[in-house]
């Protein structure tokens, strides 16, 4: 007998055995007492067994009648359950249960009574939007936050949310933030214009977190791929839009290249230069260049970095459709231009010389100096692969899913991903939309003051 508990103990540990004995212990105090009512009132014991299966049956059944329940009603319990209720059932229900099923945990030990299953543990938290929460994962070792960050559409499917979104915050953390419902699902109004132009942060619209979409115009390129109707014009007014202040106080300029010519005609009294003809554009942008060279050679051993004054503006070279000018002119012009626009796009970061340009397809043959833009935007386009394109290698693995993006105008126009700041994961963002009487306001308050006699 000691032999025997001697051996069961090196086997399995005192703790497991300790735990193995009581529960021996109340299996057997529960059988004597069955045995006991059966005998003095064998009807109570046969109904006290048929309940015991019933629940018995009931737990074991419990995750598959919660998701039908959950399938069938869920959008109305998750109005009716308070946020925090919801998000406790995925913490201590669902959550090992799934990372065992997408293969996140790790079997350790030898020999069946030694395994052990470790689980990946989270700290759960309610997002400040009341919107979701966020999970913080401390990942296993052998494991890496792209492993988590890959199953982001299943975790959005098993817990019957909009869209869950994952990055790391820091090594050996993954954070995937869940969105119950999509904030960006309705257009937004265009962005107010401040009172004074904040060129090192400027309102473009909404983040998928609620927060504010800024980006910095000084010392910055921008980038903007999207299918046609995905909405680049949006974000091309809500820049100058921005603008708008220092433009009427003479800080700023925005020259514009339209070779649609139709686009930025409504707004062409802000504008302080406008091209549309292929000759007229390949002019524009060396007046540009020349610009860029003029202010090198003037600060040459002084100051580093250009500040725009009135007088010595910031200037925006605003080009949109740039496939029109990389692609779509005679030879001659194109090597003109590409010489003209690299020259700018190298060197006017630090002299207050930025170009915006918009395109509708970001291949390498078309936009070759891609990579020298700073700042990229990538909105709704038509193959997977485009996102990588315009954010770079990856983008789509880490979450920019620009092809899932609705057609519709009202629902997906001027949505779309960027890579924010200190954020290895592109950001769900939505552009403000400035409809053409939101144009004509500002090209009547804000258009630049006359110069010259
Ligand atoms: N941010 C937005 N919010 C809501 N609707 C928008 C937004 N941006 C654009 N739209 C709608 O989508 C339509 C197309 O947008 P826009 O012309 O800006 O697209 P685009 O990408 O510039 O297309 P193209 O390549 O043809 O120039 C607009 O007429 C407008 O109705
Ligand atoms: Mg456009």
């Amino acid at each position: 007998m000691v032999l025997l508990l001697g051996y069961l103990i090196g086997q399995h540990g005192p703790l497991r055995f300790l735990w193995a004995l009581l529960k021996f212990g109340v299996w057997l105090v529960c059988a004597v007492a069955w045995l006991g009512v059966l005998f003095t009132r064998p009807a109570a014991a046969v109904a006290l067994s048929v309940a015991w299966v019933l629940l018995w049956m009931l737990w074991r059944m419990r995750a598959r009648v919660w998701a039908l329940v959950w399938r069938l009603w869920g959008h109305r319990i998750s109005v009716m359950i308070p946020r925090r209720v919801w998000m406790w059932h995925f913490q201590f229900n669902s959550w090992p249960r799934l990372v065992f099923r997408l293969g996140l945990v790790f079997r350790d030990g030898h020999g069946l009574s030694r395994l052990t299953v470790q689980y990946p543990r989270g700290r759960w938290t309610l997002a400040d939007d009341d919107n979701g929460w966020t999970v913080v994962v401390n990942v296993l070792d052998g494991q890496s936050p792209a492993d988590f960050i890959a199953h982001c559409e299943t975790f959005a499917e098993a817990w019957g949310v909009h869209h869950v979104a994952g990055d790391s915050p820091k090594r050996g953390t993954v954070r995937l933030r869940a969105y119950i419902t999509d904030p960006l699902r309705t257009p937004l109004a265009a962005p107010p214009i401040p009172a004074v132009t904040n060129f090192k942060s400027v309102l473009l619209g909404m983040r998928e977190d609620g927060h504010q979409w800024r980006e910095r115009l000084l010392g910055r390129h921008l980038f903007i791929g999207a299918a046609t109707g995905g909405g680049k014009g949006s974000v091309q007014w809500a820049v100058i839009r921005a603008l708008c202040p220092a433009i009427r106080a003479g800080a700023a300029e925005v020259w514009t290249v339209d070779p649609k010519a139709v686009e930025f005609a409504k707004g062409r009294w802000l504008f302080k230069e406008y091209a549309t003809s292929p000759e007229e554009i390949v002019d524009l942008v060396e007046k540009a260049a020349a610009l860029v060279a003029t202010r090198r050679a003037a600060m040459a051993g002084g100051a580093r970095t250009h500040v725009p004054v009135s007088g010595d503006p910031y200037v925006l070279l605003n080009i949109d459709e740039l496939a029109a000018c990389t692609v779509y002119m005679t030879k001659d012009l194109i090597d003109r231009f590409n010489r003209a626009l690299g020259l700018i796009l190298t060197q006017g970061r630090s002299l207050s010389v930025s170009v915006m340009a918009a395109v509708q397809d970001p291949r390498k043959e078309i936009v070759p100096m891609r990579q020298l833009f700073t700042t990229r935007i990538v909105l709704r386009v038509d193959e997977a692969g485009q996102a990588d394109l315009v954010l770079g290698g990856g983008a789509t693995a880490r979450g920019a899913h620009a092809h899932l993006i609705p057609a519709d105008e009202y629902t997906g126009a001027g949505i779309g991903y960027v890579h924010g700041d200190n954020r290895a994961t592109p950001m769900r963002v939505r552009a403000g939309y400035t409809s053409d009487s939101d144009i004509d306001r500002m090209c009547l308050r804000y258009a630049p003051a006359p110069t010259g006699p």
